[in-house]
């Protein structure tokens, strides 16, 4: 066990497509990471988040206090005390973790003093016991992440909607991935109703789209002013001519691409928009349902149903 991680933060993933969740965690912070444990849920890392409410995939973070054997857990002296009230919750998380009954009392006794007591109602500090099959981490639970936001900006609630609006929550991750920060900017070739750009606006990021189609665009611009996005650069306009129409550098191309029926026109489109932002020196971030595109194999696949599965791609 490396010493850096024992002494940083454990972030406990939402537990679908644990990969996709871990590179969307390291493209959105500096430093290292590493997963730890058989089921991959848990991803250690040195240095703090400092933006963790955006990550999508992510269901929690804590402050890590301990690390080490379970059956060594009765023996431990903690090296901080905990003052106030506190309430310790265990979840095991790798399959082969086995149950013990009274591992909360047990890490009740490590950690309790003079100076604090329970309160499981209404704790100051919540103790998290990550219990994987041999070891224990405890961590002071710092950040719950409301997956539930996603939910209220669902696409049949937004002023303009259609079938081919991405999930908020599969967009926030495009976005992620992308790296892009607070004050960047990011261009979405094929805008459709907005999905990526609405998530991006949300993350404090300047936003640009190109959609070929009238009420695409005039739909997009209504999508981001519902959620107070108000700067915003939106064209009607063919995708492979936005680096003449916007005319600047961008710090992320995110987009999903056509999904069009009619395969030879389509993969016209395509290539003629992939030699377009070969101009561009940024991430690309580009989602399709097609697994290969212009000769490269997708980084992630994502069954979003039985019968669709979309791929992947980021170009640095
Ligand atoms: C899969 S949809 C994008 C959906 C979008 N991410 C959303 O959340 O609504 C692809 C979009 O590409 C647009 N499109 C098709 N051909 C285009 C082209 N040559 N240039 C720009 N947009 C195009 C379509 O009108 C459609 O809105």
């Amino acid at each position: 066990m490396k010493q850096k991680y024992n002494e940083g933060y454990a972030f406990k993933l939402s537990g679908e497509e644990l990969n996709l969740a871990e590179r969307e965690l390291k493209s959105t912070m500096s430093g290292s990471c590493k997963a730890v444990g058989k089921s991959g849920k848990i991803i250690m890392t040195a240095k703090k988040h400092e933006l963790p409410k955006r990550l999508s995939m992510t269901q929690e973070v804590a402050k890590i206090i301990h690390r080490g054997l379970r059956e060594e857990i009765s023996g431990i002296s903690l090296k901080e005390d905990l003052e106030g009230s506190y309430a310790v919750r265990k979840e095991f998380i790798d399959p082969d973790a086995k149950p013990e009954k009274n591992i909360e009392s047990r890490i009740g006794n490590i950690i309790s003093n003079r100076n604090n007591y329970v309160d499981l109602d209404n704790p100051n500090t919540v103790i998290k016991a990550y219990v994987l099959e041999d070891e224990i981490i405890l961590g002071r639970l710092e950040q719950e992440i409301d997956r539930g936001k996603f939910d209220q900006r669902k696409n049949q609630d937004r002023p303009f909607s259609s079938p081919v609006s991405l999930d908020p929550k599969l967009a926030r991750t495009l976005v992620n991935l992308s790296g892009i920060r607070p004050g960047e900017h990011i261009l979405d070739p094929f805008c459709g109703t907005g999905g990526i750009l609405i998530e991006a606006g949300l993350c404090g990021v300047g936003i640009a789209g190109t959609d070929i189609d009238e009420e695409m665009v005039e739909g997009c611009r209504k999508n981001l002013e519902e959620y107070g996005i108000i700067n915003h650069d939106i064209r009607q306009e063919s995708a492979e001519k936005a680096p003449e129409v916007f005319n600047r550098e961008f710090d992320a191309i995110v987009t999903d691409l056509p999904y069009g029926r009619s395969s030879k026109k389509t993969e016209d489109i395509i290539e003629t928009f992939m030699n377009s932002i070969e101009s561009y020196d940024c991430r690309k971030v580009i989602m399709w349902n097609r697994d290969s595109l212009d000769g490269r194999s997708p980084d992630f696949s994502i069954d979003v149903h039985s019968s669709l599965t979309r791929y992947i791609y980021i170009i640095d």
